[in-house]
C-alpha cells in the first residue's frame, strides 16, 4: 500500500498549453482548449500541493456596506501618463502587469517609477532576475537615479519573497521579469507555463495580504501575446503594454485591463538619452513636416484612450508585378488595409489590382481606431492617381463594406483637437452630430458614401 502510494504521488508529466493553459495527458497536435497548433509542452507536475496555499484561517463574511473604502485609495507613481493609464494612480494591494517588446524600455520605466515613489517617501524593492545589480547600477546613473530607499536583488527564487518583505517592508515591488523567477515547488523551469502561474499566484496572494503594490514586467511573443498562457492575464488586476517601434523615440502605454478604472487609456512617452520623458501636449508629434506638392498623405483624427491624435498616414502606390502584388502595412492591421483596397475596387472601380500598396503611419503608432478609415482611402487613392490632397484637411470616417461612411464617436473631442491645430476643413460622414460652433470656424464636408467623399476629394 505504502509504494503504491508512492508511485501515485511521484511527479507527473503533463502537457500544458502555452496560450490557454489547457493540461492533457498525453502530447497532441491542436490544443483541444484553444485550437492552436503545437502550443503543448511537456511540464513536470509535482503532486504535492505547493506550500503556498496551506490551510488558511477561516474568515468571515463582511458585508458589503461594512467594508472600509478607505482602502481603496491611490497614490501617484510620480509619472503622469502611467497614472492616467491606472485610472488615477497605484492602487495599493494590486498587481499590475506590463508585458512589451525586447528593448521597448519596460526596465528603464519601472527604474524610474521606483525612483520617484523612493523620493515620496516610500520603499522600493526591485527584484531583477535578468540584469545584475550593476547593469541596474549603470541604468540608474544614466538616468541620473540616487536612490537609497530603492533596494535592489538578485534573487530568481520566488519562494524567499514573503521573508524578504517582512525583513525590508517595502511598499513598491518590481519584479523583473516574471519570465525568469521560479518556485521550488515545481521542477519545471523558469518561464514554463506552471512555473508561471505558480509564481504569480504567490505573487498576488502576497499583494492580497498587504498593502503592497507589485509590479511584472512580461515578455511578449513574436505575435505580440503576453508569454504565457492568457491565465496571467486573469491572474493580475491590471495589465499595460507598453508599445512603440524602437526606431521612434514615441512610446504608448496601453491600459488592456484595469479592475480598478477605464480601458483603452493610453499614456504617451518619449525615449530620450536620459530616460523615458512624458509628452505633455501630443498633438503634434506623429504629424511630419508636409509638403504640398507630395501625394499619398492625408492627416487622421484618431482617437487613442481618452485623447484624440492627430496622425499623418502616407500611402505609395506603385506598379507591381501582376498576380504578385504586394500590400504592406506599418502601424494598422495588414486585413484592414486589404479590406479598404477591396471596397475601393469594387465600389468605386478603383483599379489596383496590378499595383503594389504600402502604407505607413507616422511615429510608429499602431491606430485601432476604425475612423482612419477614411484617411487610409484618401492616402491611397491620393498616391494612386498622384494628386496631393488639400494641406489644410483632416479625414474622420469608418469605411463600410458596402462603400457607406459610417459615424464616428467623440467626433466634437476630434473637431476641437483639428481646429485646435490650425486645420481648416475637415470630412465627416454625413448625419454626424456636432456642435454649432464648429461649423463656423471650421469647413465641414459631409460625405454619405464612398462615391460622394471621393468625388470631394479628387475633383478636377
Ligand atoms: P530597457 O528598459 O532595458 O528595455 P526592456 O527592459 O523593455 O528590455 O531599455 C533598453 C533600451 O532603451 C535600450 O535600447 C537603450 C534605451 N535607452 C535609452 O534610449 N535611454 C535611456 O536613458 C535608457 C536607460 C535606455
Ligand atoms: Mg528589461
Amino acid at each position: 500500500m505504502v509504494s503504491m502510494g508512492k508511485k501515485i504521488g511521484k511527479n507527473a508529466n503533463r502537457f500544458i498549453c502555452n496560450t490557454c493553459g489547457h493540461e492533457s495527458m498525453k502530447w497532441m497536435g491542436k490544443c483541444p482548449g484553444c485550437g492552436n497548433w503545437n502550443s503543448l509542452t511537456e511540464e513536470v507536475i509535482s503532486s504535492q500541493r505547493p506550500k503556498g496555499v496551506t490551510s488558511q484561517q477561516r474568515t468571515k463574511p463582511t458585508a458589503l456596506a461594512e467594508i472600509p473604502t478607505t482602502q481603496a485609495y491611490r497614490y501617484s507613481s510620480g509619472m503622469g501618463e502611467l497614472d492616467r493609464v491606472l485610472g488615477g494612480g497605484l492602487v495599493p494591494g494590486s498587481v499590475i502587469l506590463v508585458g512589451g517588446d525586447p528593448g521597448i524600455g519596460k526596465s528603464t520605466l519601472l527604474l524610474q517609477v521606483a525612483d520617484q515613489i523612493g523620493r515620496s517617501g516610500r520603499k522600493v524593492l526591485y527584484l531583477s532576475g535578468e540584469e545584475s545589480a550593476s547593469q541596474i547600477r549603470l541604468r540608474a546613473s544614466r538616468l541620473g537615479i540616487e536612490n537609497s530607499a530603492v533596494f535592489f536583488l538578485n534573487d530568481q527564487n520566488i519562494d524567499f519573497l514573503g521573508g524578504y518583505l517582512q525583513e525590508l517592508e517595502p511598499d513598491l515591488v518590481i519584479i523583473d521579469s516574471i519570465q525568469t523567477v521560479y518556485s521550488d515547488d515545481l521542477s519545471s523551469i523558469p518561464g514554463s507555463v506552471s512555473q508561471l502561474r505558480e509564481c504569480t499566484a504567490t505573487i498576488t496572494d502576497l499583494a492580497k495580504t498587504s498593502d503592497r503594490v507589485f509590479f511584472l514586467v512580461g515578455h511578449v511573443t513574436k505575435e505580440g501575446a503576453l508569454a504565457g498562457p492568457k491565465v496571467l492575464e486573469h491572474m493580475v488586476d491590471v495589465v499595460i503594454y507598453f508599445e512603440g517601434e524602437k526606431h521612434f523615440p514615441f512610446r504608448i502605454l496601453r491600459g488592456v485591463k484595469n479592475r480598478f478604472g477605464a480601458t483603452d487609456e493610453i499614456g504617451l512617452l518619449e525615449m530620450s538619452g536620459v530616460g523615458l520623458r512624458e509628452i505633455i501636449d501630443p498633438a503634434q508629434i506623429f504629424l511630419s513636416c508636409k509638403d504640398s506638392s507630395v501625394s499619398g498623405s492625408a492627416v487622421v483624427g484618431s482617437f487613442e484612450g481618452s485623447r484624440p491624435l492627430l496622425i499623418e498616414i502616407q500611402a505609395l502606390v506603385v506598379a507591381g508585378n501582376p498576380g504578385y502584388t504586394r500590400r504592406m502595412a506599418s502601424g494598422i492591421d495588414q486585413n484592414r488595409l486589404a479590406l479598404i483596397i477591396a471596397v475601393l475596387e469594387k465600389r468605386r472601380g478603383v483599379n489596383l489590382a496590378n499595383s503594389d500598396v504600402y502604407l505607413k503611419v507616422t511615429g510608429g503608432v499602431f491606430l485601432r481606431d476604425p475612423a482612419v478609415d477614411l484617411g487610409i482611402a484618401a492616402a491611397i487613392l491620393s498616391s494612386h492617381r498622384d494628386k496631393p490632397l488639400p494641406l489644410d484637411m483632416v479625414y474622420l470616417g469608418e469605411l463600410a463594406l458596402s462603400g457607406e461612411i459610417r459615424a464616428v464617436p467623440f467626433l466634437e473631442a476630434r473637431l476641437k483637437e483639428i481646429e485646435k491645430m490650425g486645420y481648416r476643413n475637415v470630412v465627416v460622414p454625413a448625419g454626424s452630430k456636432y456642435g454649432k460652433a464648429f461649423s463656423q470656424q471650421l469647413g465641414v464636408s459631409e460625405v454619405k458614401n464612398l462615391d460622394d467623399f471621393i468625388d470631394l476629394i479628387m475633383e478636377d
